[in-house]
């Protein structure tokens, strides 16, 4: 008889973005002649941005000749690339990161999750309600957890982000060890200031507490007081591991590439007290589990960072920021609160009614797909999160749409 990870079976059913596409399909095949909108999984609609195509294809013919074919690549990633990002997405901005620091990846999605596998079961994990999912789910699948009482794990602190506290919540007053933020947050939009991070980075160090910061919708903060990374904080080399992503920056979610910075001097420890670095951790992990990105997909993410590819890249947010712009003004000329969707993708507004049957009437009756709050959490249960993540023709046609049915 194979035991299984009885874990699992605390897992609600599905994970959120499944349930959602299992609704919407349902939907869809009983309503085949209606013409959905989808702005609920953030799912880039936009061609790769020029300098990425060009890259890409420079690379498959280099595949495709015998001296310049590559095989097996570091696994970490190939040096162009971690370097190119050392010094645009760190270096030129005050932050001390060493491109020997960047782990290139397939996805934040994987690498958020596979994270707490460096960690022992016994830390307590703090974690922000609304959260994306795959931050707790990891640790209930871990055993990090008990099980799921009204919406939320035993064991777990869940730091509350609220209309009251601007949806950035403020360290615990309890100590806790491991710590996810994102920002700009999914599904909030919110954003963090200088302060409320360093109050945060202030915190670990006193705890000796370690922050997995998520930070895959920086390319969207156009605010310059804004930081776009937690290490442009004080500090924060010794207490944070950073997420990111080209998914949503360069329009990678079918392409995949990521990668996190784990710096050499965030340290973990034994039960003895030995200090452990995470960075040898991590690098031990990812070789023994992770063959790399492959080569053309490396190409093309370094093109990113070209001359042209930054100004298309720039290009290709600001069509989404405008496009959340439209989406702001429509739900407020509707009357509703919200917050994001400035220096953010996602805009999430409170329904003061219930998400999933919120979710559910605009599925029928404007046929918009949206996201239901409370799928991130018990906090985000009055709240629907809207995507900017579509063409303008589309947000225009789907707000259009919600106004007609909720005015
Ligand atoms: C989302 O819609 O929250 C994201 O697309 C999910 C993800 O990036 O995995």
């Amino acid at each position: 008889m194979i035991m299984v990870n009885e874990n699992y079976a605390k897992l609600q059913a599905s994970y959120l973005f499944s349930e959602i596409s299992k609704r919407v399909a349902a939907y869809q095949s009983e309503n085949p002649e209606k013409n959905l909108i989808r702005l609920g999984i953030g799912d880039v609609t936009e061609p790769l941005p020029p300098a990425c195509i060009e890259a890409l294809h420079l690379a498959v013919d280099e595949m495709a000749g015998r001296a310049t074919f590559r095989g097996y690549g570091p696994e970490q990633g190939y040096d162009f690339l971690r370097e190119a990002i050392a010094l645009n997405d760190f270096q030129s901005r005050g932050a001390g990161i060493d491109a020997s620091e960047i782990f290139v990846s397939d996805g934040a999605k994987c690498d958020t999750g596979n994270i707490q596998e460096l960690f022992s079961q016994k830390l307590t994990v703090a974690v922000p309600d609304p959260v994306y999912p795959v931050y707790v789910d990891t640790n209930v699948m871990a055993g990090r957890t008990g099980k799921a009482v009204r919406g939320r794990y035993q064991k777990l602190v869940y730091l509350d982000c609220t209309e009251e506290n601007n949806f950035v919540p403020t360290p615990p007053a309890v100590p806790v060890d491991l710590i996810y933020l994102c920002f700009p947050n999914n599904p909030t939009g919110a954003t963090a200031t200088r302060a409320e991070l360093k109050s945060w980075v202030d915190y670990a160090k006193e705890h000796q507490s370690i922050i997995l910061f998520d930070a895959a919708y920086e390319s969207f903060i156009r605010d310059p007081e804004l930081p776009r990374s937690i290490y442009e904080i004080e500090g924060a080399r010794d207490v944070a591991i950073e997420f990111r992503s080209f998914s949503k920056v360069a329009g990678f979610t079918g392409t995949r590439c990521a990668y996190t910075v784990v710096p050499k001097s965030v340290m973990g420890y034994t039960r003895k007290g030995e200090a452990v670095a995470l960075h040898a951790m991590w690098n031990r992990r990812h070789t023994t589990k992770f063959n790399g990105v492959s080569y053309p997909v490396q190409r093309a993410a370094e093109a990113v960072y070209s001359e042209a590819g930054k100004q298309q890249v720039k290009a290709l947010n600001d069509l989404y920021l405008g496009n959340a712009g439209i989406v702001r003004e429509a739900i407020g000329a509707l009357g509703y609160a919200m917050t994001g969707g400035v220096n953010s993708p996602y805009i999430w507004v409170n329904t003061g009614r219930d998400s999933w049957k919120f979710f559910d009437r605009l599925l029928a009756r404007a046929q918009v797909v949206t996201t239901p709050g409370g799928g991130f959490g018990r906090c985000g249960k009055n709240f629907i999160r809207i995507s900017a993540f579509n063409s303008r023709a589309n947000v225009e046609e789907a707000m259009g749409r919600i106004k007609r049915v909720l005015r």
